[in-house]
C-alpha cells in the first residue's frame, strides 16, 4: 500500500477522538501507515487547530488501553497529525488551504465524514469545488445512513453526485470486528458446519448486543433515533445476513453484497407477521449497574417523557428454503446487565434419546460466537461425566478464545476498516442497496410503533431488559442465553 492522506471531518468530535484517532495510532504503531501517510483533522471553531494536538494527545491517553499507550509512539503518531480549521458548510479560503495541503493527483485521499448526515452534502460539494475529488478519492460515511429509507435515499443520491458508488465506503464497524470475519471463515472454510447450517438441524438463532452504557452525551441524536435505528437496522441485521447468507462464489465485495441483499429481501415483513406479537420495546429506569446506581433514561435525557426505545427484542423469519420456520431472535439494549455481543446457534435436540432419565437431560448443541467482551468461539456438546460409574451426561465446551490463542492479540474494527478503505478493499462495507433493503424492513415497524403510540416497557438499568422480552421467548418454549 502506498502512503495516503486521511481527512477526519469532525476531527474534534466524539467519534474521531474516541475511535478514529486510537485506530490510526494503532495502525501507525504496527507500521501500517506507510511512508508519509498523514492524518488531517478538521474542526470548525476558529482557533481550534491550535488546541487540537493537546486534545488529540488527551484522547489517546484516555481511550487507549494502558498496555498500548506509549509516549514515544504517541509523539511519532502526532507528527503525522495536521489540524485545520474548516467550516464544512461554507466554501471559503480554508477549503482552498485544505486543497493546497493535498496537492498531487496520484495519492489516495480518504475523506472520513465523522459529522452529522445533514451536512454530508455540503462536505462532498465543497470537496468537489476545492478540486479534491478524483478517482483516488474515497469517502467514508457512518451508519445510520438516514432516518428512514427515504432520507437514506436522499443522502445516497447527494453523495453520488460527487463520488461514484465504488468510491463510497459505508461503514458498519461491526463488520470490522475480528470474530465477525471469523464467522465467515468458520462457515465457508469448514465442511463440518456447512452441513449443519439450516432448518433441518438448527432450532433457532439468537443475536444479542447488550451494552452497559447509557446516552454517552448523545442524547439529542439517540432520542430521535432509538435502538431500532441505532443498532438493529445496521449492526444486528448485518450479523443476521452473515449468518444466513448463502456462500458467495468468491469473497469479493460484489458477491458478498449480492448474497446479503438476498437475505434482507427474504426477511418476512413484520407487518404481515404482526409487529406487536414479534417485537418488544423497552426503556430503562434507574437501577444498579456494576454496584452503582445509574439514572433512568428520562433523567439522563432531562425530559419528563419520551417514547424512544433503549431496548428492542424481535423475532424474525427468513422466508427461504434454508431457513424456513427457524426463528432469529434479535435483542439489543442500553444499560443492560453486562456488555455482551453474542450469536447463539442453537441446534435441535437429538431425534431419539438412548439414555434413560437417570443420565440427566441431554442439552441441545450450541455454537456460541462471542464478539464482546472477549472474542471467542465455543461449541457446546454433551459428554459423559468423568469418574462416574453410572452414565451421567453433562454439557462440555470446546473453546477457542482468541485472547488465549493469540496472546496479546487486540483487534480494532475501525483500524481494520480504515486500512481497507486506503487499500480499496470494499468487501466489509455496505452497498447502498443493502442500506435501503434494511430500511425497507425496518421502516414499517417504526411506522406501526408510531401509529400505536404506546409506551415502551420499562426495565431496570442493570437487568437483561423488560419481562416482555423473556415472555416472547417463553411463549416459544425457549429462553435467552444470558451471561
Ligand atoms: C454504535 C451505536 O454504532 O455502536 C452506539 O451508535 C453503540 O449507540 C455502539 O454504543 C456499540 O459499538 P461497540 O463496538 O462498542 O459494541
Amino acid at each position: 500500500m502506498n502512503a495516503f492522506d486521511i481527512v477526519l471531518f469532525g476531527g474534534a468530535g466524539d467519534l474521531a477522538l474516541r475511535k478514529l484517532l486510537p485506530a490510526l495510532y494503532r495502525a501507525c504503531r504496527e507500521g501500517n501507515l506507510p511512508g508519509d501517510t498523514r492524518v488531517i483533522a478538521t474542526s470548525h471553531r476558529e482557533g481550534a487547530d491550535a488546541e487540537y494536538p493537546q486534545k488529540a494527545r488527551d484522547a489517546l491517553k484516555e481511550y487507549l488501553g494502558a498496555e498500548e499507550y506509549n509516549q514515544e509512539a504517541v509523539e511519532a503518531f502526532m507528527q503525522r497529525v495536521h489540524p485545520v480549521t474548516l467550516d464544512i458548510r461554507e466554501f471559503n479560503a480554508n477549503w482552498q488551504a485544505l486543497a493546497e495541503l493535498m496537492p498531487g493527483e496520484d495519492r489516495v485521499r480518504v475523506f472520513y465524514l465523522a459529522i452529522p448526515p445533514a451536512i454530508y452534502g455540503h462536505c462532498c460539494e465543497n470537496l468537489s469545488r476545492a478540486g479534491l475529488v478524483n478517482d483516488l478519492s474515497r469517502v467514508v460515511v457512518e451508519k445510520p445512513i438516514g432516518y428512514d429509507g427515504e432520507s437514506a435515499g436522499v443522502i445516497n443520491d447527494r453523495i453520488a453526485e460527487f463520488f461514484p458508488e465504488k468510491n463510497i465506503f459505508r461503514i458498519d464497524h461491526y463488520l470490522g470486528k475480528e470474530t465477525v470475519q471469523n464467522l465467515m471463515a468458520l462457515r465457508f472454510s469448514n465442511v463440518l458446519f456447512e452441513h449443519l447450517w439450516d432448518a433441518q438441524t438448527i432450532d433457532h438463532i439468537q443475536i444479542t448486543i447488550a451494552e452497559t452504557v447509557g446516552l454517552e452525551g448523545r442524547a439529542g441524536f439517540y432520542n430521535e433515533a432509538g435502538a431500532l435505528r441505532d443498532m438493529v437496522q445496521n449492526h444486528l441485521l448485518q450479523l443476521l445476513c452473515l449468518i444466513a447468507m448463502e456462500s458467495p462464489s468468491k469473497m469479493s465485495a460484489k458477491n458478498i453484497r449480492a448474497e446479503k441483499i438476498k437475505v434482507l429481501e427474504a426477511l418476512r415483513p413484520l407487518v404481515d407477521a404482526g409487529v406487536d406479537e414479534n417485537t418488544v420495546r423497552g426503556q430503562y429506569v434507574a437501577g444498579e449497574l456494576d454496584k452503582r446506581l445509574v439514572p433512568g433514561y428520562l433523567e439522563e435525557l432531562g425530559q419528563s417523557s419520551s417514547r424512544t426505545e433503549t431496548f428492542v427484542a424481535l423475532r424474525a423469519h427468513i422466508d427461504n428454503w434454508r431457513w424456513s420456520q427457524v426463528p432469529f431472535y434479535l435483542r439489543t439494549g442500553k444499560r443492560m446487565h453486562k456488555r455482551m455481543a453474542e450469536i447463539v446457534i442453537q441446534y435441535k435436540p437429538v431425534s431419539h434419546r438412548v439414555y434413560d432419565q437417570s443420565a440427566g437431560p441431554v442439552q441441545p448443541n450450541r455454537l456460541i460466537i462471542r464478539l464482546q467482551p472477549e472474542e471467542s468461539i465455543q461449541l457446546v456438546l454433551t459428554a459423559k461425566k468423568l469418574d462416574k460409574l453410572e452414565m451421567e451426561l453433562q454439557p462440555v465446551s470446546l473453546n477457542l478464545n482468541f485472547a488465549d490463542a493469540y496472546g496479546s492479540f487486540k483487534s480494532d474494527a475501525y483500524k481494520r476498516l480504515i486500512l481497507d478503505v486506503a487499500a480499496d478493499n470494499p468487501a466489509l462495507f455496505l452497498h447502498r442497496e443493502e442500506v435501503e433493503a434494511a430500511w425497507a424492513w425496518v421502516d414499517p415497524i417504526i411506522r406501526h410503533w408510531h401509529e400505536v403510540a404506546d409506551q415502551p416497557n420499562l426495565y431496570r438499568a442493570g437487568s437483561w431488559g423488560p419481562k416482555a422480552a423473556e415472555d416472547m421467548m417463553r411463549l416459544d418454549g425457549r429462553a435467552w442465553k444470558n451471561l
